[in-house]
């Protein structure tokens, strides 16, 4: 599997810290998954792509729904680390290793395609989204959750995009709501819903430690937050709790559906 230089990235970083994924993570939290399958008709027997598993919590949760679930990713020793807790729950779900920018499956395999807090890492969103809507059967759907910002906050952004780069250098972006319906929408795919969901970042050292952030960017990082505008400090809800540092993130959560020519059904 030949990586492009952020794929590989990705790959490396993920490898090195996949036991921290697992139980315990934050991401195990799974009332974004909840909220958005009110808009989506999941029955048992769907058949179920999980892009950027990570430590499986969506595609294990839908398997427990009783999907018949693929668990993908870049990272070995994630797709292990979704595995063994699988096992743990005991449900059963296949692996694959590739990269969300090339699906090794055929067109129209799949009933549902979800990828939950991963595209910020990927190289090619465009591509990823082309990919989707090619292994979704017509009428299949796309469930999406990443971080995002909304549009119109540049400076914001642009704060952002360095913090989380130097946290974890396999950040690639965030992507607004905007781009993200575009893509779709050139895909074939309808959006049905999109929504920006706040959410707390309780504390930015457990942060620094699920990434290993070196001592170098943690420093770089203190730096910005000693540095920041007021306006930027405000818009992100950046404060001082009990002596953590705390954020509010924005949290994209879209459903979007594959057409059937022009229409749905
Ligand atoms: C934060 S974890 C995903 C969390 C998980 N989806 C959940 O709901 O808990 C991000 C995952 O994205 C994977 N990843 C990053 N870039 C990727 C790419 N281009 N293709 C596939 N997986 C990728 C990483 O290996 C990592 O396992």
């Amino acid at each position: 599997m030949k990586l492009d230089p952020i794929q590989a990235a990705s790959a490396a970083q993920f490898d090195k810290q996949s036991q921290h994924y697992g139980k315990g993570h934050i991401l195990e939290q799974t009332a974004d998954i909840e909220g958005a399958l009110q808009h989506i008709p999941l029955a048992a027997g769907w058949r179920v792509l999980d892009v950027a598993t990570g430590g499986g919590h969506t595609g294990l949760l839908l398997a427990a729904r009783g999907c018949d679930v693929t668990l993908g990713d870049i990272s070995t020793k994630m797709l292990e680390r979704a595995a063994l807790l699988a096992a743990e729950r005991g449900l059963r779900v296949a692996t694959r290793e590739f990269p969300a920018e090339a699906m090794p499956f055929g067109a129209g395999e799949f009933d549902l395609v979800s990828c939950r807090v991963a595209p910020h890492h990927f190289s090619d969103p465009e591509k990823f989204i082309r990919e989707v809507a090619r292994v979704l059967r017509p009428g299949g759907y796309f469930l999406l959750i990443d971080g995002s910002i909304e549009a119109g906050q540049p400076e914001a952004e642009a704060w952002l995009h360095q913090v989380e780069k130097w946290r974890d250098p396999s950040h690639h972006r965030f992507w607004n709501d905007a781009m993200w319906r575009g893509w779709c929408d050139a895909a074939g795919l309808a959006v049905l819903c999109s929504e920006l969901q706040p959410m707390k970042q309780p504390d930015l050292e457990w942060y620094f430690g699920a990434a290993a952030t070196s001592l170098e960017n943690r420093a770089k990082v203190w730096e910005a937050i000693r540095t920041v505008t007021p306006d930027v400090k405000k818009f992100m809800r950046l404060d001082e709790e009990d002596g953590k540092t705390v954020w509010w993130r924005q949290r994209l959560v879209l459903v979007a559906r594959k057409g059937i020519g022009r229409d749905l059904i």
